[in-house]
């Protein structure tokens, strides 16, 4: 079995968490390259989870390692570079949301990786959860007929509110970050996701905090003040009379409606939940039988974990097939988010051209 060597570089949160330790899991893949841009971070990692190898910049990283995939787990607004050059350098790629800020530095990324037949998968992770192949499934499958309307929430209460972090904050107030980069693109991934793309879109959208204080881990007291919205509430429109609604922020500090994802059919309801152990709920309306009623379909949900994309990723080189989390997709999800902030500008429906 082939060993797949993956340099990730970005070591904060996400990456000490999830993507090394799960990576290193894995039985056909090991991180043996990390790189961080503040001085000695990735050195400390290495030693911290064994890693060899350890730079302080991409460029050192790409021209030295011979690793096959890199794992971009980086600050959003470095993405599209970073992304750009390790597909340059002929690495496969997963790249953490959004690759990209705009709908044409996702089409450079795209046509790169098609030039040199490279693979690339697109966190988020959404459309490989079980709970969401398994909605996609009772959709498709008309079990709740014509969909009306699907409601999504996208919000929490800010990095700095809730997460202990030792790395500064600052940078998800900064613009090419905020909600919408940051959380909107879950939401945005999983409705289209199941619904499928979206034709035009409306939004409103602010900054309704304007001062935020960070509440814990190494920079705990330290002032932000935002530069780009805090808040953003999106209206999409897929045709038909088929409308979705997502919320997009950092204004939520905490919420107990109990559900994170709703859509509502002409024959019933499903809630998908990220409740491990209430994952999926319908609710089914027999008009023949008049029987209506909630039900937990009867699924042995497999065991998922936040790195599956990379392993996903490993799976489609070695069957030369396209990774699950396509990059035509994140690209329309960059769209829409775009084309939000032009609707609030502009104060109307703003179509949207591209399609997955
Ligand atoms: N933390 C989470 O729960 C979470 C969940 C899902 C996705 N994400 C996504 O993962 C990414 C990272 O988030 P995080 O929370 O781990 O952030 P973080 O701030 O904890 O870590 C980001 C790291 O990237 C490094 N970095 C920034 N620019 C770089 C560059 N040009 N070259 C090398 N290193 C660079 C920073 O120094 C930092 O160590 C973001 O895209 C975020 O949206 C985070």
């Amino acid at each position: 079995m082939k060993k797949w060597c993956i340099g990730l570089v970005g070591c904060g949160s996400i990456a000490g968490a999830h993507y090394i330790p799960e990576i290193n899991s894995f039985p056909n893949a090991k991180v043996i390259a990390l790189c961080d841009i503040i001085p000695h971070r990735a050195k400390i990692w290495s030693e911290r989870f064994g890693i060899s190898e350890s730079y302080e910049d991409i460029d050192g990283m790409l021209s030295k390692s011979n690793f096959d995939i890199l794992v971009n787990t980086a600050s959003i607004q470095s993405h599209f570079k970073i992304d750009l050059k390790a597909l340059k350098a002929g690495k496969h790629l997963y790249s953490q949301k959004p690759f990209a800020t705009t709908v044409k530095e996702a089409t450079i990324l795209i046509e790169e990786a098609k030039r040199r037949n490279l693979k690339m998968s697109i966190s988020p992770i959404h459309i490989l959860r079980p709970e969401i192949k398994e909605a996609k499934r009772l959709i498709e499958n008309n079990i709740i007929g014509k969909i009306a309307f699907v409601k999504c929430s996208s919000s929490h209460g800010g990095p700095e509110y809730f997460q202990y972090r030792d790395v500064d904050p600052s940078w998800f107030y900064e613009p090419g970050a905020g909600p919408m980069f940051d959380l909107g693109v879950h939401g945005l991934t999983q409705v289209t996701g199941l619904l499928g793309p979206v034709k035009s879109v409306q939004a409103l959208s602010g900054i309704s905090e304007k001062i935020r204080t960070t509440r814990s881990g190494v920079f705990d007291g330290k002032k932000i003040v935002p530069k780009v919205d805090d808040l953003t509430l999106v209206m999409l429109d897929f045709g038909n009379a088929t409308f979705g609604f997502v919320d997009c922020s950092y204004c939520v500090k905490a919420s107990n409606k109990g559900s994170d994802l709703e859509i509502f059919g002409s024959g019933g309801t499903l809630v998908i939940r990220e409740d491990v152990n209430n994952r999926l709920q319908l609710y089914l309306d027999n008009f023949e039988t008049n029987v209506r009623g909630w039900m937990s379909p009867i699924v042995q949900w497999p065991e998922f974990k936040q790195s599956y994309g990379v392993k996903d990723l490993i799976e489609a080189i070695e069957q030369n097939r396209e990774p699950l989390l396509s990059a035509k997709h994140a690209r329309h999800v960059i769209e829409i988010m775009n084309k939000c902030y032009v609707a609030v500008k502009e104060k109307r429906s703003i179509k949207i051209e591209t399609i997955f």
